[in-house]
């Protein structure tokens, strides 16, 4: 069965891949890398792949030439990294939260209110070492992190008010298919359902979920504004989406063109890291303007005292997070001692 799932899988690709080219240039005699992610076009994941793209074919004359499947159009990010995984995918971007599942070191990043703020949170991203160990965790899978892209702070939107934790209690709300995820929501009182992030929208709209939690570019982006009322500034998490690599893909890079890719990973997180706070401002204002969404102010305090428990048990069932675990509290630490 499983055989016949992958073959299928597989011959589906071969007829996407020939049919759709979603970008427009071809050259014949290049090597086709392909990238699959989740978001529309014109998203900061986007923007920053087109950077990406554009310095690799540049810089190589053409050798290379790269093709961007936007919309989870080869499958949500669970399909794409098994793809990837084969080498049928060069590069994906999806949630730190999808990677839970082929190394439980990922716990990590689902780990409710882990960074203080969102300083805290880009200082631990940019840090390259504290990363290795996470980032390498996946090479037996064949799998390579090589880059981080912001995905902003993750707050509950639901039809109705979520002030304080409380008003959680008994909701379904969609959770990124993670076990972190889940016992987060259990911890909260709420109903986790996972589901991919391309089902959120009919599952608002026909109340199979009552409310998901994402950044404010949900509303806007894939129009998740559309179906909700409020949008709960609570904060609890700040998941980063990355950019995974199949790991033979890079291996055969010869060292020029490993030296391309790196400065092409570099520019794709710059970019999209720098379109990030201008889209999240632009999508504040059109949900202000256009949709039908109120913000609220939650008391951050209720969530926070509910799931920071959580913290100490995750670290003390899994070995690897304690030291990453730490040392991320040391810069919230930092951080903490120079407000005083
Ligand atoms: C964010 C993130 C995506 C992820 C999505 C989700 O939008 O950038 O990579 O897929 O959340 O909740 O599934």
């Amino acid at each position: 069965m499983k055989k016949f799932k992958f073959t299928f899988i597989i011959f589906m690709l071969a007829i996407l891949f020939t049919a759709c080219n979603p970008n427009d240039t071809a050259n014949t005699n290049a090597t086709i890398i392909r990238v699959s992610h989740g978001q529309p076009l014109g998203h900061p994941d986007n923007e920053g792949l087109l950077a990406f793209k554009d310095y690799i074919e540049k810089n190589t004359n053409g050798r290379y030439e790269v093709l961007i499947y936007p919309n989870a159009l080869l499958g949500a990010s669970k399909n794409a990294l098994e793809l990837c995984q084969t080498g049928a995918l060069e590069f994906v971007i999806c949630s730190a939260s999808n990677m839970e599942t082929f190394n439980d070191i990922y716990a990590i990043f689902s780990m409710p209110y882990l960074f203080d703020s969102e300083k805290v949170y880009h200082e631990t991203m940019k840090n390259k070492e504290m990363m290795k160990p996470i980032y390498d965790s996946t090479l037996n899978s064949g799998l390579k992190v090589v880059g981080w892209l912001d995905a902003g702070t993750r707050n509950f939107y639901t039809q109705k008010p979520i002030r304080t934790v409380e008003d959680l209690k008994g909701l379904k709300i969609r959770v990124q298919p993670s076990p972190t995820n889940v016992a987060m929501m259990d911890a909260f009182g709420a109903a986790a359902v996972p589901m991919s992030f391309s089902e959120v929208y009919t599952a608002i709209q026909n109340r199979t979920i009552d409310g998901a939690e994402n950044n404010e570019m949900a509303l806007t982006t894939v129009k998740h504004g559309e179906v909700v009322k409020y949008y709960n500034y609570n904060k609890h998490q700040m998941v980063p989406d990355l950019l995974v690599a199949n790991v033979s893909f890079l291996e055969n890079l010869s060292p020029e063109d490993k030296k391309i890719f790196d400065e092409a990973i570099a520019l794709c997180e710059k970019v999209e890291q720098e379109e990030w706070g201008k889209q999240t401002q632009e999508a504040i204002d059109t949900v202000k303007e256009k949709m039908n969404v109120e913000f609220i102010e939650s008391d951050v305090l209720s969530f926070k005292e509910k799931v920071l428990p959580l913290h100490e048990k995750i670290v003390s069932q899994n070995k690897k997070i304690e030291p990453i675990y730490r040392a991320i509290q040391s810069i919230n630490e930092k951080y903490r001692e120079v407000k005083k």
